[in-house]
């Protein structure tokens, strides 16, 4: 499963899987997800991939799940997301990313299951979960509050505000702040890096780090669903989609 808006380059043991649809700000649609979780999937035992490389461009991440297909039964009846989040966090190889401009929604939690995160100084991540009329995703109720302490945790989620790379930092998010121009070379030349590593004692050490949590995150994850699922039908969320959606088309 292949997606134009998802592209796909192999360098020196590394992965670059690129989030690109710059008119939608990289919003994330139920086609990216699963050429994504497909590209996760294949690479987990492909021996020519040590490493992936997750990114958008130096300026955009992702301004997060499609609001349109949260509005779209047909969208949310297909497992995508799920699939793309369950192969993420139980990937076995290292995950570098690189942030740069928004990173919103699940731009974010994603960012929690990846090993290094390399964000750009001008970064603007963001939770807005409760501002939509949702709840968290992506294992991040159990993960960010790990990270960050209940306090951070409960001002970046309960109330939704964009936080900087600074604050991300504080919260455990973040591997380095890089100035924008040098993101993509860092994350790349640091990807390259772990690829040369022994391949197999990265692998065990992965697993080995990861392990505490495993179990948990997965049961997080699946509680998280049912929530999230019924308060994206609710009529208070879908009319917060709808504003966004219109207040955009409204503004031309
Ligand atoms: N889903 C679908 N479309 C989206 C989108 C999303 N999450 N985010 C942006 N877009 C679309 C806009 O509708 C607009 O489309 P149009 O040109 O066809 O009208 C286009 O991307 C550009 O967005 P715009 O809002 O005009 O850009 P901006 O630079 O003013 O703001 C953001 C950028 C990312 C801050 C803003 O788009 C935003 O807040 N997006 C929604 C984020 C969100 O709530 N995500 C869900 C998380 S669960």
């Amino acid at each position: 499963m292949t997606d134009p808006n998802i592209l796909s380059t192999r360098r020196d043991g590394v992965l670059a899987l690129e989030l690109s649809r710059r008119d939608k700000k990289n919003a994330i649609t139920t086609g990216m997800y699963a050429a994504l979780a497909q590209a996760f999937e294949l690479a987990s035992t492909d021996d020519e991939v040590a490493v992936v490389l997750l990114r958008g461009q130096p300026d955009l991440f992702t301004a997060g799940n499609d609001l349109a297909d949260f509005l779209s039964p047909a969208a949310r009846e297909t497992p995508a997301a799920h699939q793309f989040l369950r192969a993420i966090s139980r990937f076995p190889k290292p995950i570098v990313a690189a942030v740069g401009g928004p990173a919103i929604g699940i731009g974010t939690t994603m960012l929690l299951h990846c090993d290094f995160v390399i964000v750009a100084e001008g970064a603007r991540l963001q939770l807005p979960f409760v501002q939509l009329g949702l709840c968290p995703e992506a294992g991040s109720s159990l993960l960010l509050p790990q990270m960050a302490g209940h306090r951070l945790a409960a001002e970046l989620m309960l109330l939704g505000e964009p936080f900087d790379a600074i604050k991300a930092r504080d919260a455990g998010i973040v591997t380095a702040i890089v100035p924008e121009s040098e993101l993509l070379a860092h994350a790349q030349s640091l990807a390259e890096r772990l690829a040369r590593q022994p391949r197999d004692a990265m692998l065990t050490t992965k697993a080995l780090l990861k392990r505490p949590l495993g179990r948990t995150v997965t049961e997080a994850m699946e509680e998280e669903f049912p929530h999230f699922e019924r308060l994206l039908a609710t009529d208070e969320a879908r009319a917060i989609f709808q504003a966004f959606l219109k207040k955009r088309s409204s503004a031309r």
